[in-house]
């Protein structure tokens, strides 16, 4: 019963999958996600001895009313670090059983006449050491992304140095079984953990967290094969290969690969433009961009991070409204690392009812703007700065941007002439066909409405 129980959850988890592959499906692959996980509870507590039902109820009492205090409490800016806080318990929890696991492993099945089985110390090992990297990677990446943390150089010689340490620890430790090899082993990945994410930064923040994600499936299903648990090694697989599926695809879109993204980032030292190099910029009131934007025929919309912190996306759709009514024909362009989380701005503007068709991919409108007459860049910066084409020094350096400096005219919102994530000054500020509208998002986009 329990077998089938866990077959039917994992093919939950597969449809939940598939269904959050794309906004218009994605409440209904929640609801398998939650059905999945409500079918590997029965299982579970069916498997559990009388004994310990109530301790096991009790304990998954406690974490849900930890989680529904948190999804209850954490605002939508803080998602991406709280993800980031999750990740590092999966790998906490990866090398705490891991260590239950190599000090009673006969509560497990797992030895034979010599001691624990090979296999076994195998996949206590990796649980441990992915579970080790994940744990103290994660921690870095929540700190970073909360701002506590500031990027750190560390020499690439430093990480090759620690990772051969924890292979040979490794294959000593499956080997010998000894202890004190095991507990270094758990250690040097702790270290490991942090001296690799430690100099990430800037637009390759996004590939470490879903790299991180990755880590936590892999490592949960090296723990699988150890409690010869199959919900566990098939959920821990489905987590793996989607976190790295990700990982590549935010390579991809950012032009960068794995090797540049671990080995060469936080080693670039330009700042871009400096603002007191770059001369003056113009200004102009909510009017004045009403009054550009109801003459336009065409509108690309590109939002960015500004526009989830001030929560503009009401107002955008409302500004989409009244354009439309005139005959503009409004599109929305998103850049795969916009705003501080995959799909960030898809989330925000699919709350706001943006139609899907509207929404537009990187590759998708970056042709468009040479074509338009406005492109209106609400809270965005990063995404679209040509340094990213031109500055080889620039840590955004080779990523693909929006174009938006080909449209006839760019409004930009944001609050002052500072930088963004990755503290690159951006140059278009001061062109010609920008006009710069300082304040926040929401509350411009709100007297345009007006205007209009
Ligand atoms: P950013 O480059 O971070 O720029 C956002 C801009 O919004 C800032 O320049 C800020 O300027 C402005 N802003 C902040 N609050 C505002 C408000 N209330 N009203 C108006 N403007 C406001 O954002 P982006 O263009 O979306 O690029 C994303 C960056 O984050 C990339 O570097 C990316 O690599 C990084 N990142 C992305 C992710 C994912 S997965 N998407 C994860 C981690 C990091 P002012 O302060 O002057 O207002």
């Amino acid at each position: 019963m329990a077998d089938i129980l866990y077959l039917a959850a994992a093919i939950c988890f597969i449809f939940a999958l598939k269904g959050l592959s794309s906004a218009e499906s994605a409440r209904k692959g929640n609801l398998c996600g939650i059905l999945g996980t409500v079918l590997a509870f029965i299982a579970t507590y069916s498997l559990v001895d009388s004994l310990d039902i109530y301790s096991t109820i009790s304990m998954v009492i406690i974490g849900g009313v930890i989680g529904v205090f948190i999804a209850k409490t954490v605002s939508m800016m803080a998602l991406p670090q709280m993800i980031a806080g999750f990740h590092s318990l999966v790998g906490l929890a990866a090398v705490l059983i891991a260590f239950s696991v190599y000090l009673a492993p006969e509560s497990f099945g797992i030895t034979s006449a010599t001691g624990i089985r090979l296999s076994s110390l195998l996949e206590i090992g990796l649980g441990s050491t992915i579970g080790a990297v994940t744990f103290t990677g994660s921690v870095v990446a929540f700190l970073k992304l909360h701002g506590s943390y500031k990027s750190h150089n560390i020499h690439p010689a430093v990480n090759a140095f620690l990772a051969s340490s924890v292979v040979c620890l490794l294959i000593y430790f499956v080997l010998t079984e000894n202890e004190n090899a095991f507990i270094l082993l758990i250690f040097s990945s702790f270290i490991l953990g942090v001296t690799l994410t430690a100099p990430i930064g800037g637009a390759d923040m996004p590939v470490i967290v879903s790299m991180l994600n990755s880590y936590s499936g892999w490592a949960a299903s090296g723990i699988g094969f150890t409690l010869h648990n199959d919900l566990l090694i098939i959920t821990g697989a489905l987590v793996g290969s989607s976190g790295a599926i990700l990982s590549y695809i935010m390579c991809k879109g950012m032009n960068r690969s794995l090797k540049d993204v671990i080995l060469v980032s936080g080693q670039k030292v330009s700042e871009g433009v400096k603002s007191s190099e770059s001369g003056s910029f113009k200004q102009g009131a909510p009017e004045d961009a009403a009054f550009i934007l109801k003459n336009a025929d065409s509108v690309i919309v590109v939002p960015g991070y500004g526009m989830a912190i001030s929560q503009a996306q009401h107002a955008l759709k409302e500004m989409g409204d009244v354009l439309r009514k005139k005959g503009v024909n409004v599109k929305y362009a998103i850049h795969p690392v916009a705003g501080r989380m995959p799909g960030h701005m898809n989330v925000l503007l699919a709350e706001a009812n943006v139609p899907y068709e509207d929404v537009f991919e990187l590759d998708e409108i970056n042709g468009d703007f040479s074509s338009c007459d406005v492109a209106y860049v609400i809270g965005a910066n990063d995404v679209t700065n040509p340094a990213a084409k031109k500055d080889p020094y620039s840590s955004i350096y080779g990523m693909p941007i929006l174009e938006v400096e080909k449209a006839k005219v760019v409004l930009f919102l944001k609050r002052s002439m500072g930088t963004g994530y990755a503290g690159v000054d951006n140059e278009l500020f001061y062109a010609t066909n920008t006009l710069m509208l300082l304040g926040d998002a929401k509350k411009t986009t709100e007297l345009i409405v007006k205007a209009m």
